[in-house]
């Protein structure tokens, strides 16, 4: 059977590798996730999702019900792994494993499928658009379909893990993330006559560096922060002060408590620098979203499946990227785990290649996690 399905999966997975999709485009994708469901039996649910889909799974038996969640789309990069079913969609690639992610879905819905008469409830499928643009998790939500769900589970593939090794962890595994725009308003006018300005160049100046006391002096040492500021605009020639300066960059921690701290400290400090300077610092955010939070509960129950299953369990290994799995667990209690891929390159890389080998391992640890979550004592 493992061989079957890992032949079946392997089949699968170079289909969508060459075949990569932009966040909210994920069409062909959809079309070929559906059409391989429909073949099983599997139903869709009528949700009005665009690109994305969500598909169920009825027991044998009335009982809660709980959702797995993969995602589908792909990056703006120019693949250059070297592998012979590389992207055929030129400046697009599968460089985050959401490739594998939706594969090892697949698989999970053919054994659930086949073990219907374990399933006490529901098992709900989220084949997620749009996750690298964090609009994704947002649409589903919105659509109501997630609102019976008692729990949800997502994997992401891990590339500085071996093949097949599953990573969890209790608490925060990906960071809270923003993007903050400044914009300082001043007064414009002669760079000879300085004092009849009010100068957004040094405020901005003044407002770079002192951003960079917060973590080197306002937070804990023990806290994972990260503040970068990335963009910086003003002025157009030598001999005039501009009217404003922009300023715009990112704030990632791991932990959305310790974000909202980072946060204030730096509207604090666009304050302080406005009273000094004499500008007036609108200051915003463009995006961002919560720390994907791992349920303590969930977290021992998801390990000791992983070890029934005779799989190695290691404990995650923290980023600081953002992941909108993290809107889920704002709503519902949520275990995102990662599955080991062995790659020679980190994800969003253009050589990352996800070794395929644990396709079927992760189909078969979803499907476990949604047979056994079903009946798990709460
Ligand atoms: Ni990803």
């Amino acid at each position: 059977m493992a061989e079957n399905l890992q032949e079946q999966l392997f089949e699968w997975f170079q289909w969508f590798h060459r075949r990569p999709e932009p966040s909210g485009a994920e069409h062909g994708t959809t079309a070929r996730i559906k059409e391989l469901l429909r073949e099983t039996g599997i139903r869709v649910i009528d949700t009005g999702l665009e690109t994305g889909l969500v598909a169920r799974i009825d027991g044998s038996a009335e009982g809660p019900v709980v959702a797995l969640r993969c995602d589908i789309d792909a990056l703006p990069i120019q693949e250059d792994s070297g592998l012979p079913y590389a992207s055929e969609n030129a400046g697009y690639m599968h460089a985050c494993g959401h490739d594998f992610h939706l594969t090892a879905m697949l698989g999970a819905a053919l054994l659930l499928n086949k073990r219907r008469g374990e399933i006490k409830g529901t098992v709900k499928l989220v084949f997620q658009c749009a996750e690298e643009n964090g609009g994704g998790a947002k649409q589903v939500l919105e659509t109501g379909v997630l609102e019976d769900v008692r729990e949800i589970y997502g994997l992401h593939v891990e590339s500085s893990r071996a093949p097949g090794v599953i990573s969890i962890s209790a608490g925060p595994v990906n960071a809270a993330v923003g993007g903050f725009r400044a914009l300082i308003k001043g007064k414009g006018g002669h760079a000879s006559a300085p004092h009849e300005c009010i100068d957004p160049v040094s405020a901005a100046g003044q407002l770079i560096v002192a951003a960079q006391t917060i973590v080197s002096r306002s937070t804990d040492p023990f806290d994972k922060v990260v503040l970068s500021i990335t963009h910086v605009e003003a002025g157009n020639t030598w001999n005039v002060i501009p009217q404003e300066a922009l300023l715009e960059g990112t704030i990632r921690t791991l932990g959305t408590e310790q974000f909202k701290t980072v946060a204030e400290q730096l509207g604090r400090i666009c304050r302080g620098v406005d009273e000094i300077a004499g500008t007036v610092t609108e200051y915003n955010w463009l995006c961002g979203g919560p720390s994907v939070d791992n349920n303590a509960v969930l977290a021992d129950f998801a390990a000791k499946t992983a070890e029934s299953l005779g799989l190695t369990v290691m404990p995650a290994v923290p980023g600081m990227g953002g992941e909108d799995f993290a809107l889920y667990q704002e709503r519902i209690p949520g275990l995102f785990f990662t599955v080991g891929v062995g790659s020679p390159q980190a994800v969003h890389h253009p050589g990352f290649r996800a070794d395929p080998a644990p396709l079927h391992t992760a189909a078969e640890f979803l499907a476990e996690l949604g047979i056994r979550s079903l009946v798990r004592p709460v």
